[in-house]
C-alpha cells in the first residue's frame, strides 16, 4: 500500500504541498452557478444543461450529446446502445481505469483485457486483430470466441493520459467484423486523433467531468454519438426511460443518470477555458521533457505524429537500472518531500474485481504498471513548483545512481 495525500475533508493542503491534479477554477464559474441558484433552476432540466452538450458536441466533433451524471454513468449506457448483452464479451483496454470494464460487467458482459502498445501505452490495435483472428470463429452470423462460447460484441478502447489510441487501424477491424466502437475518452477531452476530436470518431464517445479531468464539474460525464437514434435512446435510458411524463409510464428499466443544471453551468464555465487549459497542460509537459529527458533511465511520455495529445496526466518511466531507483520507491522519496505522485492502474487482467482465467497476456501493460510514475501537472502548477519536482526527481536519482 502506497501512502497518498492523508487530510481531512475540506482542510486546506499542507503547505509546501504539490498535488498530483488539482481543479482549475477562475472563469465564469461562479457567476453561472450562482444564475441557477437565483433563478431555482438546480435539478437535472435547464438551459445550461444544453448549453453543455452543445458545446461538448462541437468540440468532440459530434451531433449530439447527453450529459451524464458521471463518466462511468456514460460508458454504461454507450455499451447499451451498442447493443451488448448478458454474457457476451467486450475488447477493452487492459491498462485502464477500472470504470470500464466494471461497466461491461454492469450490462451482463465480460471484458477480454487487450494489451497496450509500448511507443504511446495505448490498446494495441495488432492485439485486437491478433485475438479476432486466431481466437474468434463466425457461428450463425455471429463472432464467436472459440475458447468461451461467447459473442464477441464491441471494442471499448480508452485513450489514457490524454492521448489518443490508434483508432483508423482500429475502426479497419471493427469493420471487417461488424463491431461498434465506443471511445472510451474520459482522459481525452481536446486531444486529436489526425485532426479529429476524441470522443467523436467511434461509433459513440464517452467524457468525464470527475476532479481530476481536464475541465471538472466535481462529477459528470457526457456521452457523444453522430446517430440520432442512439442520442434520444440515451436521453431516454439516463432518465429512467420515461414514456409518459404525466402517467409516469416507463417502457423498460432506465436509470436516473443526468446530470443537474448546476454541474452544467460549472461544466460550461470550465468548457470555455478548454483551450487555455490544453495549452497549459502541453507547455507543463514541454518542461518536464526539457528537464527530465535527458537524464539516463527516464522516459519521457511520446506524442505520436498523427496525435496532438493535452498530456492529461504527465507520465514517465523509470529503468530501475539506469537510475538505481524503483518507481514506487520513487513516489515513497518525493512523498517525503511532500510531492504527490502516482503509478498507473493495476492492469484489469490482474484485477482481482476481474480475475478470470480467461485473460490474454499483457506483458506491455505490466512492465508499465511497474516502471510508470505520474506527475504533479494541474493546469495551474506553478512555474516555481515545478522546478521543485523537477530538483527533486535529479536530486533523488543522484544519490541512488551513483
Ligand atoms: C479511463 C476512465 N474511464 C472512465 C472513468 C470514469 O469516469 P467517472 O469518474 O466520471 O465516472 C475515468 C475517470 O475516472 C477514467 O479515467
Amino acid at each position: 500500500m502506497i501512502a497518498t495525500e492523508q487530510r481531512a475533508p475540506g482542510a486546506p493542503p499542507p503547505e509546501d504541498f504539490v498535488p498530483l491534479i488539482v481543479p482549475e477554477i477562475r472563469g465564469n464559474e461562479w457567476a453561472y452557478v450562482k444564475e441557477c441558484l437565483d433563478t431555482n433552476w438546480v435539478s437535472s432540466v435547464g438551459s445550461y444543461v444544453e448549453r453543455f452538450e452543445r458545446m461538448v458536441a462541437e468540440r468532440a466533433g459530434a451531433k449530439f450529446a447527453v450529459a451524464t451524471t458521471n463518466g462511468t454513468a456514460a460508458l454504461h449506457i454507450a455499451l447499451l446502445l451498442a447493443g451488448v448483452e448478458q454474457d457476451d464479451e467486450v475488447l477493452v483496454s487492459s491498462l485502464t481505469f477500472i470504470a470500464p470494464a466494471n461497466t461491461i460487467r454492469y450490462v451482463g458482459a465480460w471484458p477480454v483485457f487487450i494489451d497496450a502498445e509500448p511507443s504511446y501505452w495505448q490498446i494495441d490495435p495488432q492485439r485486437i486483430a491478433d485475438f479476432l483472428e486466431r481466437d474468434c470463429v463466425w457461428r450463425n452470423g455471429a463472432l464467436i470466441r472459440k475458447a468461451t462460447g461467447r459473442r464477441v460484441r464491441a471494442i471499448l478502447p480508452v485513450h489514457i493520459l490524454g492521448h489518443p489510441a490508434d483508432l483508423d487501424a482500429m475502426q479497419q477491424i471493427a469493420d471487417r467484423y461488424a463491431l461498434p466502437v465506443i471511445e472510451d475518452a474520459t482522459e481525452g477531452l481536446g486531444a486529436q486523433y489526425r485532426n479529429r476530436s476524441l470522443g467523436g470518431i467511434g461509433d459513440v464517445g464517452c467524457f468525464s467531468f470527475n476532479g481530476n479531468k481536464i475541465i471538472t464539474t466535481g462529477g459528470g460525464g457526457m456521452l457523444v454519438t453522430n446517430r440520432q437514434d442512439w442520442a434520444e435512446r440515451a436521453r431516454y435510458l439516463t432518465t429512467q426511460a420515461k414514456d409518459d411524463p404525466i402517467e409516469y409510464v416507463h417502457g423498460t428499466v432506465g436509470y436516473n443518470y443526468r446530470l443537474t443544471n448546476l454541474l452544467a453551468a460549472m461544466g460550461c464555465a470550465q468548457m470555455e477555458n478548454l483551450d487555455a487549459y490544453i495549452e497549459a497542460k502541453r507547455r507543463i509537459a514541454a518542461r518536464y521533457r526539457e528537464a527530465l529527458g535527458c537524464i539516463p533511465g527516464i522516459t519521457t511520455p511520446s506524442e505520436a505524429e498523427w496525435a496532438t495529445s493535452t498530456h492529461w496526466m504527465y507520465t514517465i518511466r523509470i529503468d530501475e537500472c539506469q537510475t538505481g531507483i524503483d518507481a514506487r520507491a520513487l513516489l515513497r522519496a518525493l512523498h517525503a518531500k511532500k510531492i504527490q505522485t502516482r503509478p498507473l492502474w493495476q492492469p484489469m487482467h490482474l484485477s482481482p474485481a476481474h480475475s478470470t482465467n480467461q485473460h490474454l497476456p499483457c506483458p506491455v501493460a505490466e512492465a508499465l504498471h511497474g516502471s510508470a510514475l505520474s506527475l504533479p501537472c494541474s493546469v495551474g502548477l506553478k512555474g516555481a513548483d515545478q522546478d521543485r519536482v523537477i530538483n527533486a526527481i535529479r536530486g533523488i536519482i543522484e544519490t541512488h545512481a551513483a
